[in-house]
């Protein structure tokens, strides 16, 4: 793969990826972007060739570009609230040139979620009950929105047909609906796969 050929360093170490961002989004990496070998793993189940995955908070791209690269056969799409993330998502994709990435600024609650046929999360609401996991202070956290999006995302994959895939990361199980079923569960628990029966 040309691809692999031209940037494999990039995807090695965390340290190697997060230099395609500035030192303050660099500072974020540890608590808030999804680790390069979780976001493999987690691509390597989502991957189905010719459907789409969507990260749900997409952060400054971290996972839709490491999964996006190795598996160019899917689609992968983020959404993000941050303009500022968003942003640094789009600089950094433009540097690796992934056709199949594609990034949204906006809220999740916009987007019509019958265009995505998988989806990935890493605890995207949590800021909302735990105010030192805030990442700034340029949207509004509070508990009505962690359960309004918290709802809104359970119901919009309750309505998904079966085979629908799920990788969560650190997220409560209580935010995936009864009829998907818990597949693989690794890095003490935190990384889970889930397909819809
Ligand atoms: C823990 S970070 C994960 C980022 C990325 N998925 C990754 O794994 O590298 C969660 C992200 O979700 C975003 N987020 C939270 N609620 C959101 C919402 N309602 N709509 C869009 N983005 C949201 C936050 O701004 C934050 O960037």
């Amino acid at each position: 793969m040309l691809n692999e050929l031209l940037n494999p360093a990039l995807f090695r170490h965390d340290t190697a990826f997060d230099d395609l961002y500035p030192e303050h989004i660099q500072e974020l990496s540890q608590m808030h972007w999804t680790p390069v070998d979780i976001a493999k793993k987690a691509g390597d189940f989502l991957s189905i060739p010719n459907t789409s995955v969507l990260d749900i908070g997409s952060g400054v791209g971290k996972f839709c570009i490491t999964a996006g690269f190795f598996h160019p056969e899917t689609f992968f799409c983020g959404i993000e609230q941050r303009e500022e993330l968003y942003t640094f998502a789009e600089i950094a994709k433009a540097e690796i040139e992934l056709p199949n990435v594609n990034f949204i600024h906006g809220n999740l609650t916009e987007l019509d979620f019958k265009n995505y046929d998988h989806f990935y999360f890493y605890n995207p609401f949590y800021e909302n009950i735990e105010p030192d996991s805030r990442i700034d202070y340029t949207v509004r956290t509070s508990f009505e929105l962690y359960e309004l999006y918290s709802r809104f995302v359970f119901q919009m994959l309750e309505e998904k047909p079966p085979e629908t895939r799920l990788v969560t990361f650190h997220a409560p199980d209580t935010q995936v609906p009864p009829g998907y079923q818990l597949v693989n569960n690794s890095y003490s628990r935190v990384l889970k796969m889930w397909i819809k029966k």
